[in-house]
């Protein structure tokens, strides 16, 4: 494996295996790897003969009040964990290196980013359509592999896939979580014994109101009201919504189409995230 900084050298390293027609798989992260980011790099490896893991913990989808100076790193782990899941290439670029001076052109999502952690986060998906953008050109991956997790930002990227002619491949894949249903994230490492025990409440919830819908249930408010139920030790819960999957806007009772149930919430200082789909054959 090889750890690459800078745009040219990673040009550089990729030119060969363009040339003889290898296809390039590319998974952004901010880092902190865990199973969810692994089970991303397994899938391209699997579907792709070069995986490019990308590390940047992205300054520019993070508000001014949020946790950028402590989101965790650990650099070290990472690249190991890279080299013994087969990764080719590690792409870390320092800050300069992915916004010069005097940057000033942005990706600005549209409808897609204002519900759900839109609300909540300003400029968040602004700062994530740009980097991810800036970050298929610099790898030209063929395919690049999202987690389901972050549901809203899977919509926003491949909309921007569309909407800008990317040729790039976009594939998703589903969360995967702690064994006690806890979806795994880099953020889980700021939660205490008692907080994390009190995160459980997200994935019952929304585990809950997915039994109900596997059981027939496809009013919206109803299945709404069955995860709420479960979300009293959550501190602070920013949205509990049920949207359709393609256009985020709120589903339509009877459930006809496929809908997410998606949840953020506030656990201590720790803001979580989680959804299930609800797939209506
Ligand atoms: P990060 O939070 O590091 O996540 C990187 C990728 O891993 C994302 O596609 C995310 O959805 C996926 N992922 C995270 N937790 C997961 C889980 N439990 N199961 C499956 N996949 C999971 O998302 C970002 O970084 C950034 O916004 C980024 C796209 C890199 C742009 O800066």
């Amino acid at each position: 494996m090889r750890t690459i900084r800078s745009v040219a050298g990673l040009r550089g390293a990729l030119a060969e295996s363009r040339k003889a027609g290898k296809r390039v798989g590319l998974v952004p992260t901010m880092g902190y790897l865990h199973d969810g980011h692994l089970s991303l790099v397994e899938a391209s490896r699997r579907q792709c003969d070069v995986t490019v893991v990308s590390i940047f913990v992205n300054p520019t989808q993070f508000g001014p009040n949020e946790d950028l100076s402590t989101y965790p790193r650990n650099f070290l782990r990472d690249e190991e964990l890279c080299r013994n899941a087969g990764v080719a290439i590690l792409f870390a670029p320092e800050v300069n290196e992915v916004y010069p001076a005097h940057f000033e052109t942005f990706v600005e999502p549209g409808e897609l980013a204002k519900p759900l952690c839109g609300g909540f986060r300003r400029g968040h998906f602004r700062g994530v359509a740009t980097v991810v953008c800036k970050l298929f050109n610099m790898v030209q991956a063929d395919a690049a592999f999202f987690g389901q997790k972050d549901f809203q930002q899977c919509a926003i990227v491949r909309r921007m896939v569309t909407d800008l002619n990317l040729p790039i491949e976009i594939v998703i894949l589903p969360t995967v979580r702690e064994h006690d249903g806890l979806a795994m994230s880099s953020r889980n490492r700021y939660l205490g014994e008692e907080e994390r025990r009190r995160a459980l409440a997200i994935n019952r919830a929304l585990f809950a109101a997915a039994d109900e819908f596997r059981s027939g249930m496809r009013d919206v408010q109803k299945l709404i009201a069955v995860a709420k139920q479960h979300l009293q030790p959550i501190d602070r819960l920013q949205y509990l919504e049920l949207v359709d999957s393609e256009t985020l806007k709120p589903a339509e009772s009877p459930l006809r189409r496929s809908a997410a149930l998606c949840v953020a919430g506030y656990v201590g200082p720790t803001r979580l995230i989680d959804n299930v789909i609800m797939e209506s054959p």
